[in-house]
């Protein structure tokens, strides 16, 4: 049973390392040195090119490096009889709930604009922003996390979602005819979603109408989900009043993109939430082993709702 590493563009020798670590005798191979195709039953992906995985005869796992599964369902030539699943641990699920309190925070307590006071040597106290409502659109495991901890940061959450869920303390709203009632009254609106057909451009022209005046966006989600001229649009009207955008439709950023340059967006390089390569190696295994055991496989993603 062989291990494949498919992940261009990145080096994975760190992970290659971690998990032969954790087992010697692991057969791994990097892509694109594959071997016999047939050997190779589980594979771990990051952007793999088109049509690649079809390659491989007796593939019966498509691991994603990250908690997000876009990158593989994109390949409209996928193999059938391959489970794909995700990452799922509390390092990734930690750090995005920092992240996203840290945003919010910045934007409350001004901590940008006095350092721009700073630049200027100007002197002008003023009283933290008011809002403390935050919509996360998203409430799967990293969503989940994230209502508690800004719960217990006593912000008032609410989170909406595709299907309907009941958490303590966060008043849920779920499907598109909710969608309205969940923005009405959010200072922050945090995109956590998966990217799938149903929510790519969710964030547009329309939504940013149901929003607000004043809302600021943070969007951890995908590039996909953001339409970017709609929201520079909605910066220019101040139906927001700014934005933070740690994901984009083409990484990295080009040079010439508007967003760099633009006084109310704060960017950051996809780096919200970074897999630890330790932590992933070892759940990693762990569904590697439950492959080659036939037990169930962890962070299966369901194929009709596509995550
Ligand atoms: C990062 O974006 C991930 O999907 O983990």
């Amino acid at each position: 049973m062989t291990l494949l590493i498919l992940m261009p563009d990145r080096d994975v020798t760190a992970l290659a390392t971690a998990l032969n670590k954790i087992n010697p005798d692991l057969d791994i191979r990097i892509w694109p040195e594959v071997g016999p195709t047939q050997d190779i039953e589980y594979v771990i992906v990051w952007n793999h090119p088109s049509g690649e995985l079809n390659k491989f005869p007796n593939l019966k796992v498509i691991a994603s490096y990250g908690a997000g599964v876009d990158h593989i369902l994109k390949d409209p030539d996928l193999p059938e009889q391959a489970i794909i699943t995700r990452l799922v641990d509390d390092s990734l699920s930690r750090q995005m709930c920092e992240y996203i309190a840290g945003v919010i925070l910045n934007q409350r307590l001004r901590l940008t604009e006095y350092r721009e006071y700073q630049a200027a040597t100007h002197w002008s106290p003023k009283a933290p922003r008011s809002g403390n409502v935050v919509c996360l659109l998203g409430l799967g495991n990293i969503g989940l996390e994230v209502a508690r901890y800004l719960t217990n940061l006593n912000f008032t959450v609410r989170g909406w979602s595709q299907s309907p869920k009941d958490i303590d303390r966060i008043k849920t709203f779920h499907g598109p005819n909710q969608l309205d009632a969940a923005l009405t009254d959010a200072d922050y609106i945090v995109c956590l979603l998966p990217l799938t057909p149903q929510t790519t451009n969710i964030l547009d022209k329309t939504f940013f109408h149901k929003t607000k005046k004043g809302a600021y966006l943070i969007n951890v989600g995908r590039g996909g989900h953001l339409n970017e001229d709609d929201l520079m649009d909605a910066l220019y009207q101040e139906q927001l009043s700014g934005a933070c955008l740690d994901v984009f439709r083409t990484e990295p950023l080009p040079e010439d993109h508007p967003f760099w340059r633009h006084p109310r967006i704060y960017l950051t390089p996809h780096s919200a939430s970074v897999t630890n390569i330790g932590l992933a190696a070892r759940k990693l295994y762990e569904n590697y082993l439950n492959m080659q055991k036939n037990l169930p496989l962890l962070n299966r993603i369901n194929m009709t709702k596509g995550y």
